[in-house]
């Protein structure tokens, strides 16, 4: 009994103490060119490619879903690079998140060309929407 109680503390300890070292920025992905803001408003307003739409009404726009924020005046909250992250990966600043992550890569800054192809969106397609996400007011 004395066993399975501290089995279960460790699980605990190990599910709390991973989270709190995950980063919580994440830097220009390598390979891509900076973000142009009007190929990120394409992508995020399409409903077949990142689908961004479907949960976020972003400021000025007639449609968009209401499951996430209106990310308006997000740039005067939050750096690029945490736009950044939570547009690659939000289960590293949100456990049990509803949006999806669109590049994960478990941490890994340099991602060999092989693995690119493994993410919901292209390195340049993050890159493009930080630029846009970016311009929110
Ligand atoms: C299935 C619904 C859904 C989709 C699709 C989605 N999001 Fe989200 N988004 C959320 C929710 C909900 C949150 C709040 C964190 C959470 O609980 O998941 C969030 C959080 C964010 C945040 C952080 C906002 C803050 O103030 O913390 C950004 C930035 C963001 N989304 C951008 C995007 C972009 C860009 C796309 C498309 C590539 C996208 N989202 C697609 C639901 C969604």
């Amino acid at each position: 009994m004395k066993t399975s109680i501290a089995v279960l503390a460790l699980a605990v300890a190990g599910a709390i103490v991973p989270g709190a070292a995950l980063a919580q920025s994440a830097g220009r992905i390598s390979g891509a060119e900076a973000g142009n803001a009007e190929r990120g408003r394409e992508i995020f307003m399409d409903k077949d490619v990142a689908r961004c739409i479907l949960c976020h009404r972003p400021p000025g726009e007639k449609v968009g879903g209401n499951i996430g924020a209106t990310l308006r005046g997000i740039a005067g909250r939050m750096s690029e690079g945490e736009i950044r992250i939570r547009i690659m990966d939000i289960t590293k600043v949100r456990a049990d998140p509803l949006m999806p992550s669109f590049y994960k890569t478990d941490g890994l800054v340099r991602v060999a060309p092989e693995w690119r192809g493994k993410t919901l969106l292209t390195a340049q397609q993050v890159e493009d929407l930080v630029a846009y996400v970016q311009t929110l007011k």
